[in-house]
């Protein structure tokens, strides 16, 4: 596994609820996420984003939890059942090669890479995948964070998903973030 590869214990307070007061799920997801929707929360770590976005599709949307550590996706697992959404998630392990979603081509309203992406060793495969999986218009937000990720390295990244097919919306604002909303074609 990549030495940038987040820790564990650090997943557990990154799943904090004190993160909410100044990140919080609902406030940056609500523009893009409707009830119905197939979502994708890609290293999605304990599920910080995951259980706020199963509540937004509601019954009958999905999401798919993506991550390389098991540990990441038991835990999610465990938090998921007690908050009663564990059957609108699917957790799936992926490897550092792939994010495992081949069998979901054109079926992604949306997804979510949060703080993930500076630690992908070949992003222009995670976004060759995510572009696939997505549906026509289907949108990704990628957010990196500031101080960890500097803008020369951010822009490169929005450059290989452009040339991977993404269109570039817009800069939402979301704090201690670099942040961009991208659109499939
Ligand atoms: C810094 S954490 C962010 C977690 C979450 N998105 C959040 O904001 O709370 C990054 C997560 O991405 C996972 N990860 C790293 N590389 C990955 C890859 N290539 N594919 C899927 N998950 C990956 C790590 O295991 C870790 O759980």
């Amino acid at each position: 596994m990549s030495e940038r590869v987040c820790p564990v214990w650090i997943g557990y307070l990154l799943a904090s609820p004190i993160r909410k007061m100044f990140q919080n799920p609902l406030t940056i997801l609500q523009p893009y996420i409707k009830e119905g929707m197939k979502v994708l929360d890609i290293g999605s770590a304990m599920g910080f984003f995951s259980i706020p976005m199963s509540k937004m599709v509601g019954n009958n949307g999905k999401v798919f939890s993506l991550d390389l550590q098991k540990k990441m996706l038991e835990t999610l697992g465990k938090r998921a059942n007690k908050a009663g959404v564990i059957d609108r998630i699917e957790l799936r392990n992926c490897s550092a090669g792939s994010l495992n979603i081949n069998d979901l081509k054109d079926e992604i309203d949306f997804a979510l890479a949060f703080a993930v992406l500076h630690e992908v060793n070949d992003v222009s495969t995670l976004f060759k995948e995510v572009y696939t999986s997505l549906k026509s218009k289907g949108r990704l937000l990628i957010a990196e964070p500031k101080g960890h990720v500097d803008e020369k390295d951010f822009s490169k990244t929005l450059q290989v998903a452009k040339e991977n097919g993404f269109v570039f919306l817009m800069q939402p604002r979301i704090a201690k973030s670099l942040t961009a909303l991208l659109e499939k074609n």
